[in-house]
């Protein structure tokens, strides 16, 4: 199992919490009353989630990570009674009772493959009509920042010990929609795509190899001894910069495109038809293509936001 250090991870909190928002403004649901964070880290995702629908009396939201240093940074973040934490994996989560919302912000990419939409499947045929799933992954194996970071692994003296390590590539939006929209069991689901592109303006190249060593670096370094730890960072960040990777007139930038969806599943009584039909006008509506089996959602936005405008906190 990878370490993830809170410290290192929220040194971003503002960057890495704007996705987070963003998912949180397309769900459709108002008033959940049971809500899961699934791998909720230090606790950023929930307290989005609380700000959003927090009404002690009738919902309850339970963060789960798979880190304990995460659950124990995240249990100093709230003493609300209806929040809680627990240590627990993603892939063997069982709720006790349907969960109306299941929110999972940069999580899922880190599951193998073959398993993370069977993982969404199992859930979502575990809520009631009307319960949804929202997950966000980022798709960023392709960027400089990481092609570079495995170009690197796979050179130095450290290629033996780094062979096979880093995730594994996210589903195209198109395999993503296709698989979530076939319920399977009856079950029928509502899915929504899209991709967003965020431009995060860092000081420096030292701030994206800052940035990257709070998650995509973790699993190279932590097979690294220190010295060959600083080794590698340091031919890292010399090939960030002499490739100059990014490099606007002042600032380095980190670009992150993220998958954003939702899954409803809907009303037993709801047609598979006007399922259909349903789908196709939010389609035309928001001027969609065709993904060869199915009409989906796909937009690139980058919203002013997005291109660095935010001050670092
Ligand atoms: C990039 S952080 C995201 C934290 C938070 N959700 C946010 O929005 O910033 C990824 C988190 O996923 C957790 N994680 C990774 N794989 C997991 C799994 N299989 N089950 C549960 N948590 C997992 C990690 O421990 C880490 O805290």
């Amino acid at each position: 199992m990878t370490t993830w250090s809170p410290t290192q991870y929220l040194k971003f909190a503002s960057e890495r919490n704007t996705p987070a928002q963003d998912l949180l403004t397309h769900i459709p649901i108002q008033s959940p009353t049971r809500i899961v964070d699934l791998g909720c880290g230090p606790g950023n995702s929930t307290a989005l989630l609380a700000a959003r629908y927090n009404t002690p009396s009738t919902t309850s939201i339970t963060g789960i990570d798979s880190s304990p240093d995460m659950i124990n940074k995240a249990n100093t973040t709230t003493t609300a009674d209806n929040i809680s934490f627990a240590v627990g994996a993603v892939e063997s989560y069982t709720p006790d009772a349907p969960v109306d919302l299941y929110f999972s912000n940069a999580v899922l990419q880190w599951l193998p493959k073959g398993e993370r939409l069977q993982v969404i499947k199992k859930l979502v045929k575990g809520q009631k009509a009307g319960g949804v799933f929202a997950f966000q992954m980022p798709d960023t194996l392709g960027e400089p920042s990481h092609v570079i970071m495995r170009e690197v692994a796979e050179r130095g003296p450290w290629a033996e010990k780094l062979r096979g390590v880093g995730r594994e590539e996210v589903e195209s939006l198109e395999e993503i929609y296709d698989v979530l929209v076939d319920g399977t069991d009856g079950v029928e689901v509502d899915v929504k795509v899209w991709r967003t592109v965020y431009y995060h303006a860092l000081d420096g190249h030292g701030e994206i190899v800052e940035w990257v060593r709070g998650t995509g670096l973790r699993p190279y370094l932590e097979r690294l001894g220190e010295e060959e730890q600083r080794g590698f960072l340091e031919v890292y960040e010399g090939e960030l910069r002499e490739r100059g990777v990014e490099r606007s007139g002042c600032w380095d930038w980190i670009v992150y495109v993220k998958l954003g969806l939702w899954s409803m599943r809907v009303e037993s009584s709801y047609s598979e038809k006007n399922m259909v039909m349903n789908i196709l006008q939010g389609c035309r509506d928001a001027g969609m293509q065709n993904s060869g089996s199915s009409e989906i959602s796909k937009y690139r936005d980058i919203s002013p936001s997005s291109l660095g405008l935010f001050t670092h906190q």
